[in-house]
Order: C-alpha cells, then sequence, then structure tokens
C-alpha cells in the first residue's frame, strides 16, 4: 500500500509499504526514531506516545498498536519533534525543572502524553497520565511539572499539523475507503478482509499473536461512520466514533456513562478505539455493550446496500460468536433519548487502565413508587454481555423497595454461572454483581451505605 504522511513537519511517502507494520517498529527501526521507546508492545505503558494530528486534531497516540496503513494523510510528531533547535517544550522545561525523571524510560511518553495535553488544554493531569506507566520517578514530580507547563503558553512554531502532506496522501485505494458506500463495496469484494478501525484490539493481534492480518480494511478514515446525531427523540453514534468523543457526546446525557468511559483503557486508547471495535469484537468484558443494552440500543448493520437494525443485545449469540454476516460491518448504534436513569459500575482491580472484572449497567424507571422499565445488563458475569432478564422481571410492577430488592437477589443466580479468572472468583463475581443492584437502588434512595445483606 501507499501511504503519505508528515512526520515531524517533513513529508513522507512510502511505496509498497506492509499497512500492519506498526509505527512504533517502523520510526525506531527504519527511521532511527528512538526516543519513541517500546515498553509493553500492546498500549498498556505509554512509551511509545506520539502525536498524531489531522483536521479534527492533534491527539496522543499509542505508536506500538497504530498500524502504517491508519496514518496516510495524517501529520506525526515524536518526541525528537518537540524541541525546536536548542529551545525546549515548556513541558521538557518543566520535566527537568521538577525532576520529573530518574531512569528516563517512560520519560519520551510521558512529555508526549504531556504535549498533547498542553496543546490541547486539558488539566486533568490524573486523566492524561493514567496511561503512562513510570516505575521510578513516582507521579507526584511529574504532575508538578505537569502543573508548572500548563501555565506556559504553546511555543508559536509548536503546531504538529504543519507542513505540505504529499499528493500520494490524496491517492484512492480500496483498503482505505472514505464513505460507508466504498467501504460496503471493498467489504463485498473482498469480504474475507481484517476491518481495522482503531487497531486497539486488533493491534495486538499483530504484535502478540504474530497474525498476518492482510488483506485488511481500514475504517478509520471513512468520514460518515464518524457522525454523531443527537436529535430530539434518539442519539445515533456512527461505529467510527472514537471512545474519548463517545464520552465528550454522552456526558450531557448519561454522565454515569461517560464517567465511566473515563476509566476505559487510557486517553491514547480511548483517542482511536472505536465503539464499533467494543461492540464487533463481541468481547464479554467490553465496556460500552452493556451501558448500551442498558439503554435499550439499537445496532444498524449493512451488507452491499443492505441494512438491518437489530435489538444491540441480540448480536451478541454465544461467547465468539456474533449475528454478523459475511461481508457485513457496523454502521452505527442509536438509543432513544430518555430521562437519564442509567448507572454504570467498572469494578477492575485498578482504577484507571484496567479490563474489567464485572461491569454492571442499571437503566431503572420508577412510576409513582412502582417499577415501571426495568433494564440491566452485565458484562463479565457470562460468555456475551447480557441482561438480567429473571431480576428484571422481579422488580417489574413492584414497588421500588428494600423489600422488593431482597426478593430479587437470588435470581441473580438463574442469571448468570460466571466463572473464575485471573480478573475474579465466580463467587466474588456472583456477590458484588448483587451488590451492584443494592447500590444502585441505595444511591438512587439518597443512601450511602449498605443496610441489606445480600444472601451467599
Ligand atoms: C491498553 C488497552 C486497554 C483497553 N482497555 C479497555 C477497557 O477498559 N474496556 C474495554 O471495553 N476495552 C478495552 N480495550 C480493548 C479495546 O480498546 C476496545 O475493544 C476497543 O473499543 C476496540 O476498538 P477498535 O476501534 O480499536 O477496534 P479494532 O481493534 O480496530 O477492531 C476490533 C474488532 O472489531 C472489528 N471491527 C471494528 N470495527 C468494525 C465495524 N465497524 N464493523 C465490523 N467489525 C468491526 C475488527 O475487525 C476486529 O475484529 C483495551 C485495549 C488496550 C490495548
Ligand atoms: S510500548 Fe507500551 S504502550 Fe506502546
Ligand atoms: S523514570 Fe524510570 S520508568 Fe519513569
Amino acid at each position: 500500500m501507499d501511504i503519505a504522511f508528515l512526520l515531524n513537519g517533513e513529508s513522507v511517502t512510502l511505496h509498497d509499504a506492509d499497512p500492519t507494520r506498526s509505527a512504533l517498529d517502523w520510526l525506531r527501526d527504519t527511521q532511527g526514531l528512538t526516543g519513541t521507546k517500546e515498553g509493553c508492545n500492546e498500549g498498556d505503558c505509554g512509551a511509545c506516545t506520539i502525536i498524531v494530528a489531522d483536521a479534527h486534531g492533534a491527539k496522543a497516540v499509542n505508536a506500538c498498536i497504530l498500524f502504517l496503513g491508519q496514518l496516510n494523510g495524517k501529520s506525526l510528531t515524536t518526541v525528537e519533534g518537540l524541541a525546536e533547535g536548542d529551545q525546549l517544550h515548556p513541558v521538557q522545561d518543566a520535566m527537568i525543572d521538577r525532576h520529573g525523571s530518574q531512569c528516563g524510560f517512560c520519560t519520551p511518553g510521558i512529555t508526549m502524553s504531556l504535549a498533547a495535553a498542553h496543546l490541547n488544554g486539558d488539566q486533568n493531569h490524573d486523566d492524561v497520565l493514567a496511561g503512562n506507566l513510570c516505575r521510578c520517578t513516582g507521579y507526584a514530580p511529574i504532575i508538578r511539572a505537569a502543573e508548572d507547563a500548563a501555565r506556559e503558553a504553546v511555543p508559536e512554531g509548536f503546531n504538529p499539523r504543519a507542513g505540505t502532506l504529499p499528493d500520494t496522501a490524496h491517492h484512492k485505494d480500496p483498503a482505505r475507503p472514505e464513505t460507508s458506500d466504498e467501504l460496503a463495496h471493498a467489504l463485498m469484494t473482498s469480504p474475507h478482509a481484517t476491518l481495522i478501525a482503531g487497531a486497539t484490539d486488533v493491534g495486538l493481534w499483530a504484535t502478540k499473536a504474530l497474525r498476518d492480518l492482510n488483506p485488511v480494511i481500514f475504517l478509520n478514515g471513512v468520514k460518515d461512520l464518524k457522525d454523531i446525531h443527537i436529535g430530539d427523540d434518539n442519539i445515533r453514534i456512527g461505529a467510527g466514533v472514537t471512545l474519548e468523543d463517545l464520552r465528550r457526546a454522552v456526558a450531557t446525557h448519561h454522565p454515569h456513562f461517560a464517567e465511566m468511559l473515563r476509566r476505559f483503557a487510557s486517553i491514547q486508547v480511548r483517542n482511536v478505539a472505536t465503539v464499533g471495535g467494543n461492540i464487533a469484537n463481541g468481547s464479554p468484558i467490553g465496556d460500552t455493550p452493556p451501558a448500551l443494552i442498558a439503554l435499550d440500543a439499537t445496532l444498524h448493520l449493512r451488507r452491499g446496500s443492505e441494512t438491518r437494525a437489530i435489538p444491540l443485545e441480540s448480536f451478541f449469540i454465544d461467547y465468539g460468536k456474533q449475528d454478523r454476516r459475511r461481508g457485513e460491518f457496523v454502521e452505527a448504534v442509536s438509543f432513544k433519548r430518555q430521562p437519564d436513569r442509567l448507572r454504570v459500575y467498572k469494578l477492575s482491580k485498578r482504577f484507571d487502565q484496567d479490563i474489567s472484572a464485572v461491569l454492571g449497567a442499571f437503566n431503572i424507571t420508577v412510576q409513582d413508587g412502582t417499577v415501571t422499565q426495568a433494564r440491566i445488563a452485565f458484562g463479565g458475569m457470562a460468555g456475551i454481555p447480557k441482561r438480567a432478564s429473571h431480576v428484571e422481571a422481579a422488580l417489574m410492577d413492584k414497588p421500588w423497595t428494600e423489600e422488593s430488592i431482597r426478593t430479587a437477589l437470588p435470581l441473580f443466580k438463574k442469571d448468570f454461572t460466571p466463572m473464575s479468572d485471573m480478573r475474579a472468583s465466580a463467587r466474588y463475581r456472583m456477590k458484588t454483581a448483587q451488590n451492584l443492584l443494592i447500590r444502585y437502588w441505595h444511591e438512587d434512595q439518597g443512601l450511602t451505605t449498605s443496610v441489606l445483606e445480600v444472601q451467599p
């Protein structure tokens, strides 16, 4: 594939490049730009953070799970492109002044995350650094550096989008569709192709499982898949919307959902990972499906010119099996505008950048003290994201009281037979799932401490 982009302001054209080679590998091994470090090679540590910019802005991204094929038409800035001659970027100055580095291995990645945040005026330093591991300095000096840098202006010469893209960047390639129509056609022509959206799952198939992914179709250039439509009755989220854009879009409608998304991976991952990828991968521990199922979301699929819409929950048939036909792709997910009753609880070993052991989403409507609608969905409790239908049925048309909750709790065992794995034991999963219903009820009553005993 021919791929053209800007690297630290200079135009680059790669002819016949392997589209699934990682940007990190190419930067270090071909360009000798070894400032960008390789740590985990799976999107967890942030040592490989670079800034990728396009017309939508400049974002911190992990280069280890970013494919060359995703870079066409973009502008890349590595740590080597941060200073202007001898003039260090304010983040670099602050990292020195505040002793933000010891062994230095994490330092380029941390500096790039902070430079992206500095550019975008993002001062939630804890969130910004959730995807950057530092084992020796400790975060206090790094946060002090971030605070110092935040008081300095963005240097005039620092513009990750500056430069003129090579003409090749505008060349068409069927593996790089720009509209849903082109994607539908490409996938009908090559139905076995690997679809690559943000590559935050697929990237690991290459770096860890060493799989040959070709042929591939990249979705990150499909403009209409990135649409978010907030209508009077409906909210429709395109499959190509990133988790970070989803977080912003739902913040006013369902703030608890947005708060959970703040804990979805890290900013580097959320900047590229898509809603469509989080659904299509069929993971039993994907964080958005339970929340969307609790909102009674509809999934929109397309194959050629045929489209169909199904309840999102019915997409997940069994572990590793989804209702997706050959040549079909996820176009969007939509749900009704509704009064906000949604609470989403993510339980994981770490607060930041961790996969859920259990994720419970509750959307229970109460009118005049009686439950009139109950939608409860869980991740981590079965081989697929799944509703707690028996629990829902037990709550329906009942008074919204402690007694009704107590009656419903044992029914979790009819809905789920969770497994034990490295994240949690089956017993822990069952108990916490029950506790989350209690928590939902308590929060709804304005109570904060538990007065209910969960049945063993
Ligand atoms: C460090 C790290 C932390 C993570 N933390 C979390 C977390 O906290 N919570 C969580 O849920 N996940 C997490 N993930 C997993 C991953 O980020 C998500 O599943 C993400 O939403 C995948 O989206 P993507 O766009 O990167 O998908 P990709 O990796 O590009 O694709 C994933 C799968 O979906 C298919 N696909 C993509 N788009 C479509 C489409 N439109 N139609 C049909 N098929 C499609 C691909 O072919 C592939 O099979 C994490 C991953 C990493 C690396
Ligand atoms: S090397 Fe760890 S996130 Fe890329
Ligand atoms: S300074 Fe050593 S890992 Fe951060």
